[in-house]
């Protein structure tokens, strides 16, 4: 192999690539991930232990509830031999009955007699749960840390499982379950993880396909790529024996940032189960963030089991209670995971979401939409927060917000006159802009600009002999002072055009104008969007508002004019 080369002539290189696997047939490469495994939070054991502030009991059962609010069924709910308030967490959700039916608590001890002992004591009366001990045979820690052999450590094992075993057993009343972690599982040769295992598998002697062990191999530190990681599993499951009868579980640490990817090749190696933390917090660089790891599945069409409808909820609750903020960019749960600031990606996505009721028959599935992998309504995420406004956002992506937001149809012509105006008033501030400051650009600079002209009041009179020629009177201010104007003309636009002209020095025609209803019954609006031709090449709309739709019509050339006269163009 390529770095046994290189590490030979490098005597004493810093670090080396761990020694690959020998498995030529391995197969998990052509495997699918179609199924879920069983997802184990421990966020309150192995997350907990690593916040700088660890939870208070209270804090401890609030995230509980969460947790099993959300279907997690395998709950490692703390380290009771290590500290009084650990025991007494155990012993409050067992004394007031706070475990549903069908979830499982887990416990973690290290396997030492009288920690084991006090570990058991903490499940007392508990109707189901999982104890997990582990040790670490790895030879780093045999030579360095325990000074063990590696006879030693198995005996060591071994004995502590009969001990769990014979206080399991005192416990006839409680299923209670038993998980063995060789910790350090991807230091360790598998080998010698197989043979750890199958002593253990015999000392428990209880394990059935129905109640099977729990083999967790961890990454206790990610020294890996994930491939390794995938074939040790591989080979763990065809060489252990008694496979039906035994849970391979995934307990995988991010030091090199690749432990979902690494789940990910070892739940296709064969696994069964997962444990990780909501949002990634463990030892160092955390555990796996299982939001990412059960939302890549979702968005795969697999039923995951967990529920994720209400995200934005469940990520303010690990913030509030781990002091910890969420990163902006973190996959599904990150403020920025559904925002397009880019202008082309805002319009693609507009685009897209016009369309999707075409995507089953197109592309044979109901979501497939540019730049967004997954629905994010499925978490409660919502559409109008999709994008942010910014120096370059586009103009599409304006008028979507406004569309989206307040149900407001900018014609297709005035977008990027509309755009060019949020792109400077975002220019202006320096930063990002909300959906309300959009719509603050379009009302007071489209709706209600400053300007020399205002308009007092326009009377449209039907001629007498034919009610379709019109004669205008209009009340105008114009740089303060007041006019009275009077036109006749084809319709009440032209008649008010005709009358306007007297007043002002704008040379303008008005183009086809758009028209649309906002709001609803009694209080529906008219909203009028009319282009003002100032000469072959310039155009300046101005919009109007008015319950009558001829009133908005001219409220939109005035507030055009205005326009015209600030210089917008
Ligand atoms: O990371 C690890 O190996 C652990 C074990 C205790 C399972 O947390
Ligand atoms: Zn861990």
């Amino acid at each position: 192999m390529v770095y046994v080369a290189w590490h030979m002539l490098n005597k004493n290189p810093k670090y080396i690539l761990p020694e690959g696997i020998e498995l030529p047939d391995r197969t998990w490469p052509e495997c699918v991930l179609d199924r879920a495994p069983v997802w184990c939070s421990v966020d309150l054991r192995d997350g907990n232990q690593a916040l700088p502030d660890p939870l208070t009991p209270d804090q401890k059962l609030e995230y509980f509830e969460m947790l099993c609010a959300m279907g997690f069924k395998h709950i490692e709910i703390g380290f009771p031999s290590a500290s009084q308030d650990e025991f007494d967490f155990f012993r409050r959700l067992i004394e007031e009955g706070r475990i549903p039916e069908d979830v499982f608590v887990m416990g973690l001890t290290q396997m030492r007699p009288h920690l084991i002992e006090r570990t058991l004591e903490a499940f007392k009366g508990c109707k189901q749960g999982i104890v997990h001990a582990y040790i670490a045979p790895s030879d780093l820690h045999m030579k360095q840390v325990f000074g063990m052999e590696p006879d030693q450590l198995i005996e060591t094992a071994v004995a502590s499982t009969e001990q769990i075993r014979a206080l399991a057993n005192a416990m006839p009343e409680s299923d209670i379950r038993y998980e063995f972690s060789p910790e350090e599982f991807t230091d360790t040769a598998v080998s010698f993880s197989v043979e750890l295992c199958d002593a253990v598998y015999a000392a428990w002697g209880k394990a059935t396909p129905e109640k099977p062990i729990i083999f967790n191999l961890p990454a206790t530190v990610e020294r890996r790529p994930p491939n390794q990681y995938a074939d040790m599993i591989e080979l763990f499951g065809r060489q252990i024996q008694h496979r039906d009868s035994i849970s391979i579980s995934l307990h995988v640490h991010n030091d090199q940032g690749m432990a979902v990817a690494a789940t990910e090749l070892a739940l296709m190696a064969g696994a069964d189960r997962v444990e990780g933390t909501l949002f990634g917090h463990g030892e160092r660089t955390g555990n796996v963030d299982l939001s990412t790891c059960i939302n890549n599945l979702h968005s795969r069409g697999v039923e995951t089991g967990i529920d994720f409808s209400q995200l934005p909820e469940v990520a303010e609750t690990v913030e509030r209670l781990t002091g910890m903020p969420i990163y902006y960019r973190q996959p599904y749960a990150g403020s920025y995971a559904f925002t397009a600031f880019s202008g082309s990606h805002q319009d693609a996505i507009n685009k897209g979401m016009k369309r999707l009721g075409e995507a089953p028959e197109v592309f044979g599935m109901g979501w497939k939409v540019p730049y967004l992998h997954i629905d994010p309504a499925d978490l409660g995420r919502k559409f109008e927060r999709l994008i942010r406004i910014n120096s370059q956002s586009g103009k599409g992506g304006v008028a979507w917000v406004l569309q989206q937001d307040y149900g407001i149809e900018v014609p297709k012509a005035m977008q990027p006159e509309l755009g060019l105006a949020v792109q400077q008033f975002s220019e202006s501030v320096g930063r990002e802009i909300s959906s309300e400051e959009v719509h603050a650009v379009f009302q007071e600079q489209f709706i209600e600009p400053k300007g020399p002209f205002e308009l007092l009041a326009y009377w449209p009179r039907p001629d007498d002999a034919d009610p379709t020629f019109i004669h205008g009177e209009v009340h105008l201010r114009v740089k303060g002072e007041e006019r009275t104007l009077k036109a006749d003309g084809n319709g009440p636009i032209s008649a008010f055009v005709a009358a306007i002209r007297q007043a002002i020095d704008v040379d303008f025609m008005v183009d086809n104008y758009h028209e649309q209803a906002v709001g609803k019954g009694a209080d529906a609006q008219a909203l009028a969007f009319v282009p003002l031709k100032l000469n072959a090449d310039a155009v300046m709309y101005g919009v109007g508002i008015d319950s009558n739709i001829d009133q908005a019509a001219v409220r939109a050339i005035i507030a055009g004019l205005n326009r015209v006269k600030a210089g917008a163009i």
